[in-house]
């Protein structure tokens, strides 16, 4: 177990159990726990669309995750009212950034990006992938965009 790391541990959560004990069949999104004090919530669609509903987004943020997929999704409204979404897999060998302060952090090799996926410090030297961030009644609907699809 000590060798699990938390990508591994969500992956052999069994699904149907999981689904039931968030609410996700039956009810609004719930924050799983936090990490940096940004709450985990679980979103509904295959991983190149994931929906979510709007009013479950906390103004700091969120991590989308749940079993199935590889990497959570960083999904925040901006200042100007618009959603970014990026995918937490890091562009220079794949481990996933964690949320620190104002950035995120790769564990890995040292990689720094902020909060709209822009590398500030490699040896990464491109953007986290993102996904198009659309409004559909209550929800927010994430696409996968370009490479990280
Ligand atoms: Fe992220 Fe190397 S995998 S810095």
């Amino acid at each position: 177990m000590s060798d699990m790391n938390r990508r591994d541990f969500v992956q052999s959560l069994p699904v149907l159990s999981t689904r039931l004990a968030l609410g996700v069949a039956t009810g609004p999104l719930v924050a799983l726990s936090a990490c940096g004090g940004m709450p985990y919530l679980a979103p509904r669609g295959p991983r190149e669309r994931l929906v979510v509903d709007a009013a479950e987004v906390p103004a700091t943020g969120a991590l989308l995750q749940r079993p199935g997929l590889e990497f959570p999704v960083f999904l925040r409204q901006g200042e100007q009212g618009g959603y970014t979404g990026l995918l937490l897999r890091c562009t220079h060998q794949g481990c996933q950034p964690d949320p620190v302060g104002d950035r995120f952090i790769c564990p890995c090799h040292g990689s720094e990006f902020d909060w709209e996926g822009a590398v500030l410090q490699g040896p990464a030297e491109r953007p986290l992938a993102r996904y198009l961030v659309t409004r559909e009644g209550k929800d927010l609907v994430l696409t996968l965009q370009g490479e990280g699809r």
